[in-house]
């Protein structure tokens, strides 16, 4: 990616000599003639570094910097001011106001080019820093498992991340599609840029494509400023799209378009921005079926399909149960400054022998859970809860000797009964750990108590 930089002067002279001089040494450039513009282009250009000239109309570069902070964090934009021979002051006064050096006019070619890249790359050596940084607090919760069949998911994953063609993450809810697309995006090239999770099950269209897109300045009451979204604060780096089967499908037509040009317009504008993303997309629907359905767009489907990893549910890989257990209990415990603690042989058989339809964000709850109630070092089975109103192990499932709408409701009735354990009787945040309305589920639960007085 070449690095832009941002010139701002008020002498077009000086900066048709600049443009010259940094796209000769292969540096992409643009331009403001005032300050009011220079703060108008970070925002809609975001360069990777500031050539500022102090003595301008309208804004002075001093005042600039001071602005600088409002439109972006000043430790994002490495800003070096020019100024006329002999005003030391200034430039003194610039680098107080958090300037990265300044230089003197008339500019020495060479020295020119040597403070650019010298702040050019202290800030990328911040970036790689702050990935080293993230690699380091990733190996705190890295990825644990070593059945084949985790390990194989996991070798793809890292392969896959080398490259930088899209990857789409199925599994049901809580396996740890999250965690992967996170850990792909720290194996990856990109890892000093940015990864930006998007949410589509977000409220409304509206709202969603305010998200993704962005907005420019009027593009609808209360729009006071220009804002980037998500596509555009991702350059570089990954976007991690979560829940990507419940995007509105107006909304999948616009985001299939970005796909294919790495382009789009903000809500409200008319200028193409362009971005350079890599893209992870991640559902626990059955995405293939939305297909045939029509609640999911087929060509989207292929475009994010390119590699797809598909993670095993926790019932399928009991060999990990007791790692992943203690691992959960070591930092619940740590964390509740109980060290020490264990699982007791029946505890541990019965996580065992539990089906685990929250999968590995259950157990997390679960142990969590335990950890703070365990009166003794040791967990017992009676603290994990697990027996009543929990699933069983498929293979023990009877429903088979019901009829079949006898045993969908017997088995609707076991799933809701669960959510609501575990959410304490709170039907909202049982409604939401199903992905059910609030109103849907109550609905549910009132059909299930009618049927069962009988009426
Ligand atoms: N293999 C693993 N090792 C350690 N922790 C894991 C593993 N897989 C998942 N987790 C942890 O389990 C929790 C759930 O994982 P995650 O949020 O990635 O799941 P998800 O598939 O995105 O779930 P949902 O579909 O509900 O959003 C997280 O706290 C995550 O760190
Ligand atoms: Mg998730």
């Amino acid at each position: 990616m070449k690095a832009k930089i941002l010139i701002v002067d008020d002498d077009s002279d000086i900066v048709t000599m600049l443009e010259d001089r940094l796209q000769a040494s292969d540096y992409g450039t643009v331009a403001a003639q005032d300050g009011v513009q220079a703060l108008e282009l970070i925002e809609q250009e975001a360069p990777h570094l500031m050539l500022l000239d102090l003595d301008m109309p309208r804004l002075t570069g001093l005042e600039v910097l001071k602005r600088l902070p409002k439109v972006r964090p000043a430790e994002d934009l490495p800003v070096i001011v020019m100024t006329a021979h002999g005003s030391i002051e200034a430039a003194v006064e610039a680098m107080k106001g958090g300037a990265y050096d300044f230089l003197t006019k008339p500019l020495d070619k060479d020295h020119l080019l040597l403070v650019i890249s010298k702040a050019l790359e202290r800030d990328s050596l911040k970036r790689q820093v702050a990935c080293l940084k993230s690699e380091v607090d990733s190996r705190y919760t890295s990825i644990i498992g070593t059945s084949p069949n985790i390990r194989t998911v996991m070798e793809s994953a890292q392969r896959a991340a080398r490259s930088d063609v899209g990857v789409l993450l199925l599994g049901e809810s809580g396996t740890g599609k999250e965690l992967f697309a996170r850990s792909i995006h720290q194996w990856s090239p990109r890892c000093a840029n940015p990864l930006v999770v998007i949410n589509c099950v977000a409220l409304t269209e509206t709202l969603l494509e305010n998200e993704l897109f962005g907005h420019e300045r009027g593009a609808f009451t209360g729009a006071d400023r220009l804002q980037k979204g998500k596509l555009e604060m991702a350059d570089g780096g990954t976007v991690f799209l979560d829940e990507i089967g419940d995007m509105p499908l107006p909304l999948q037509a616009k985001l299939l378009r970005v796909l294919q040009d790495r382009e789009f317009h903000r809500v409200g504008g008319t200028r193409l921005v362009s971005v350079n993303i890599r893209v992870i997309a991640a559902t626990n629907r059955d995405l293939k079926q939305a297909v045939k359905t029509g609640r999911f767009r087929e060509d989207l489907f292929f475009r994010l399909n390119v590699i797809t990893l598909t993670l095993p549910p926790l019932r399928e890989r009991p060999d990990d149960l007791p790692l992943l257990a203690k691992f959960f209990l070591n930092r619940h415990a740590k964390e509740a400054k109980r060290p020490g603690m264990l699982f007791s042989p029946e505890a541990m058989k019965v996580m065992t022998h539990y089906a685990w339809p929250g999968n590995i964000r259950e157990l997390d709850n679960v142990i969590a859970r335990a950890v703070i109630l365990s009166p003794t070092d040791t967990i017992e089975p009676d603290l994990l809860a697990l027996d009543s109103g929990g699933l069983s192990r498929p293979e023990s499932l009877t429903y088979i000797s019901l009829p079949y709408h006898q045993s969908m409701e017997e088995h609707s009735r076991r799933i809701i009964d669960q959510a609501l354990k575990y959410a304490e009787g709170n039907q909202t945040k049982a409604a939401e750990r199903l992905r059910l309305q609030r109103t849907y589920l109550a609905r549910l639960i009132k059909q299930q108590k009618l049927k069962q007085e009988g009426l």
